[in-house]
């Protein structure tokens, strides 16, 4: 089989492997669809601190299971699959209060362990998630990047009468813009971004207010319409944002970080405690898959308004260099790998 192998920083090559034979509790998915994700490029580019090399890329993807390991049931032989990256000890502190995305002992497919950008990945059976008939599979190779903002707004609990404010339009922002209106009805949503094309995306994902923070201040646009965000969301994740969102924030607002800069930012605690912030971060997904896999049954999400790229995998390299380079142009890409 061929798999898409980072063999050192900046070096990608499609390479033969032998096609792997599930283990004990395994399943063998034939990979269909692979979504290209940020952590991909900087895998790709060295700048992944956890990434060990060589590595089998990607952890958005969606297939067929053509074998079982031990144990397995053979009656999943034929089910189409949308595998969770996230693989967990199940005993650890962070496993015992349902946070198996920051257990102790925490391996992430793609990242830790050879991931999906092959025509054969194998991977825990609990990690494949039945993908119900209905939902097609260009929806179900989006799952894992939904899994985010579900993660993000299952910390929060989003209401009706919130007016969130998101920093970023990129996939990560997207996402969650989806799930703020689709899912919890969020009276506004604001999105701020430096590219316009992006914010028309955010637009077309059913924000309510766009702003482009590069040409004009936030405050400023904030004031002048009378919003007050209570719920703040950083998926442009740089470090000077924090203080901004904290200056920004309704009295008793929530705000939830996702960035993993290594940078220090600074910040004044007054401005938390006098207002009674409460500071969130998210990472990966706990157990929700079953809760995209719902929304997307519902109809509550669309996940072709991010896909604006498709690629069979021989061309990965190009897919990953527009990726990089495009962002007025590109923002989801997929790799196709079987029909
Ligand atoms: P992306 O790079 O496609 O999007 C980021 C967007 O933020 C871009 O459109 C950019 O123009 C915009 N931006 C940059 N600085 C800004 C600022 N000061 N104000 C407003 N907008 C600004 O990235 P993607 O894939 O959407 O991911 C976003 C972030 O989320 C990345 O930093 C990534 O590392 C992080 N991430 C975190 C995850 C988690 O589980 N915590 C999972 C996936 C991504
Ligand atoms: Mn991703
Ligand atoms: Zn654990």
């Amino acid at each position: 089989m061929k798999s898409i192998v980072i063999e050192k920083p900046d070096t990608l090559v499609l390479a033969e492997r032998p096609i792997p034979e599930p283990a004990a509790g395994d399943v063998r998915v034939k990979v269909k669809l692979a979504g290209i994700c940020g952590s991909d490029s900087h895998i790709y580019r060295g700048h992944n601190p956890f990434a060990k090399y060589p590595r089998v890329i990607g952890h958005e993807f969606f297939g067929v299971i053509d074998a079982v390991g031990e144990g397995v049931s053979h009656a999943r032989v034929g089910e189409r699959v949308s595998v969770d990256p996230v693989i967990s000890c199940g005993h650890c502190y962070p496993c015992s209060i349902g946070k198996p995305n920051v257990c102790t002992s925490l391996v992430v497919l793609g990242v830790h362990r050879d991931g999906g950008f092959s025509e054969y990945a194998v991977v825990p059976a609990k990690n494949a998630f039945t993908i119900p008939d209905a939902i097609a599979d260009k929806h179900a190779v989006m799952v894992e990047p939904f899994t985010i903002a579900a993660n993000v707004t299952g910390q929060v609990n989003p209401t009706e009468n919130d007016i969130a404010l998101i920093y970023g339009a990129g996939p990560m922002g997207l996402t969650t813009v989806q799930a703020l209106k689709g899912v919890y009805n969020v009276k506004e949503v604001i999105v701020a971004d430096r590219i316009d094309e992006r914010l028309e995306m955010a637009k077309e994902s059913g924000a309510d207010w766009v702003i482009n923070n590069g040409q004009q201040s936030l405050q400023d646009f904030l004031d002048e319409k009378g919003l007050k965000p209570t719920l703040i969301v950083d998926a442009a994740c740089h470090p000077s944002i924090l203080q901004e969102a904290i200056s920004l924030a309704s009295p008793a607002a929530r705000i939830v970080l996702m960035g993993f800069s290594s940078d220090p930012c600074q910040i004044v605690q007054q401005g938390i405690t006098g207002k009674e912030l409460s500071i969130y971060s998210s990472r990966l997904n706990a157990n929700k898959f079953p809760v995209v896999i719902g929304w997307l049954e519902k109809g509550l999400i669309d996940p072709d308004k991010l896909v604006t790229h498709t690629f069979n995998y021989h061309h990965v390299t190009d897919a990953i260099e527009l990726f990089e380079k495009d962002q007025r142009h590109c923002c989801k890409v997929l790799l196709t790998f079987s029909e």
